[in-house]
């Protein structure tokens, strides 16, 4: 495996959003979430770890009174290619019962993450589950074909990092999001 840079923007190919445009962007979608569900008693569940930071953000973008849970799933391990099997690792732990429900995702990739979760979810019996991920990724051949309530950003299908999505659970902390050179997760031309 390559080595990760002490300064993380070296590791950055292109940036595709900067701070500024995720930001706006959030805000346009939290004001659209404020006005889809004034009256009613929404929740968002983030999935971990990757949508935490869009979920701050987003939350602090809506208006209308709501709370807000985590679930973990996990699909990755270390690779930049989805390992195919979802596992889930935390349950929610406010009550969704007649609750409206909005799942926060950093990415649709597959699908198979936002699928299961929202699989999980229905068992606790929202009045509605609905989805909002930051980012959606244009692949062929997607396991889940996802109707996606809100959508931040179209991109095409690169490996990306920042604004909560990780390789290997770095990367995190970047406030844009970018294409991560193939230098750090190559080695001798094999994608581990
Ligand atoms: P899916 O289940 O294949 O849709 O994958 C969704 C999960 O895979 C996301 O929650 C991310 O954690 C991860 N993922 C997919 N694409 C990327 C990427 O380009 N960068 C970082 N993580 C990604
Ligand atoms: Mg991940």
């Amino acid at each position: 495996m390559g080595t990760i840079s002490k300064n993380l923007d070296h590791d950055i190919e292109e940036v595709l959003f900067t701070e500024e445009q995720i930001l706006k962007r959030v805000g346009e979608i939290g004001a659209r979430i404020s006005e889809d569900y004034a009256g009613r008693e929404l929740v968002l569940v983030g999935i971990l770890r990757g949508a935490l930071t869009f979920l701050a953000d987003l939350s602090r973008a809506i208006t209308v009174p709501h709370s807000f849970d985590m679930v973990g799933a996990s699909s990755y391990g270390s690779s930049t290619s989805s390992s195919g099997r979802v596992q889930i690792t935390k349950d929610v732990e406010v009550t969704l019962r007649d609750k409206d429900v909005v799942i926060i995702e950093d990415i649709y990739d597959s699908g198979r993450t936002l699928a299961a979760i929202r699989d999980l979810l229905r068992v606790h019996h929202p009045s509605t589950i609905s989805m909002a991920t930051l980012l959606h990724k244009k692949v062929k051949n997607r396991a889940a074909e996802l109707d996606i309530k809100y959508i931040g950003f179209e991109l095409d299908d690169r490996f990306v990092v920042g604004y909560g999505l990780d390789f290997d659970e770095y990367y995190r902390n970047l406030k844009y999001i970018g294409v991560l050179s193939p230098r750090v997760y190559k080695d001798g031309g094999a994608v581990l």
